[in-house]
């Protein structure tokens, strides 16, 4: 029976539909310089996400691109793909590690002895450059977008903070309210609706969040705004990478539950 999705066999489809996803990634090569970003994943994550949804060769779209770690994940197991990116900072940086490193058998290597890294990364909002892309020609959407309103990512001390810039009102992670934050992610599922082929796949990463003193379970609100657009929601992974684990912060010991999150959900959509 030929299988239309990826290019996997039986027993590695059945490993990937554990709803529960440990990983144990240590930093790669490029994470000295992707960590200016406070809130980077480990491409070879990325390359599992995509080696689901895609076969050799096809294409995939990242609007909430960062430093690119879903374009390197994309490269790692020869993709296409294309990211958008709101802030130059993030994509002059995609821009030297395009330039300094390359696909080497084991992955990303320092140098040019392996494969160079193809693919683009565009400096914008991704609500304007998506409606310049033509219809369904995406195989598979994966991302991982600022997590609700006032979403702060947490800078390293090497970051210069100049270069964030707190006022962009097309930042989604800028939103007043989580109300605004998930309107802004209901135009962003309306296009990529549009832009991804028949019957393929929207993953988006993202992290619940307690705030005003709740649990507010940002990935569910986010899945029902994906369902409006059109899509079919068939499931969520819960990913824990054991490597960069966040340690437990103190919060209300022996006063009340306050929950660490130290897991993020792996939302799957399809069109059609
Ligand atoms: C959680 S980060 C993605 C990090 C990325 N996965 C990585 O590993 O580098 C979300 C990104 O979305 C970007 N962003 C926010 N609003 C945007 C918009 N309207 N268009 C394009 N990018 C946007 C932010 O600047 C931020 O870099």
């Amino acid at each position: 029976m030929e299988n239309p999705l990826n290019d996997l066999t039986g027993a590695e489809w059945l490993y990937w539909t554990n709803s529960i996803y440990p990983t144990n990634f240590p930093p790669d090569p490029t994470h000295p310089l992707r960590k200016k970003h406070g809130a980077i994943k480990p491409p070879e994550l990325m390359a599992e996400i995509i080696s689901f949804f895609t076969k050799e060769g096809e294409l995939v779209l990242d609007p909430f691109a960062g430093v690119g770690s879903t374009l390197l994940g994309a490269d790692l197991v020869r993709r296409k793909a294309i990211g958008i990116e709101l802030n130059a900072e993030w994509v002059r940086i995609y821009q030297e590690i395009k330039a300094t490193f390359s696909v080497g058998p084991e992955g990303l290597v320092r140098g040019k002895t392996g494969r160079a890294i193809e693919s683009l990364l565009l400096n914008g909002d991704c609500l304007e450059e998506l409606k310049k892309f033509p219809a369904e020609q995406v195989a598979a959407i994966v991302t991982d977008p600022p997590y609700g309103c006032s979403h702060r990512v947490t800078f390293t001390r090497e970051t210069n903070f100049a270069m964030y810039n707190p006022g962009e009102a097309k930042d989604f992670g800028n939103a007043a309210s989580f109300a605004t934050y998930l309107e802004k992610m209901a135009a962003f599922g309306r296009e990529a609706y549009r832009v991804l082929m028949p019957r393929r796949y929207l993953v988006i990463l993202i992290g619940d969040r307690y705030h005003n003193g709740e649990y507010y379970p940002l990935s569910t609100k986010v899945a029902e705004v994906m369902q409006q657009a059109g899509f079919k929601w068939k499931g969520m992974r819960i990913w824990w990478n054991q490597a960069t684990q966040r340690p437990l912060r103190p919060y209300a010991i022996k006063r009340c539950y306050v929950p660490n999150i130290t897991h993020q959900n792996i939302l799957i959509f399809r069109k059609g």
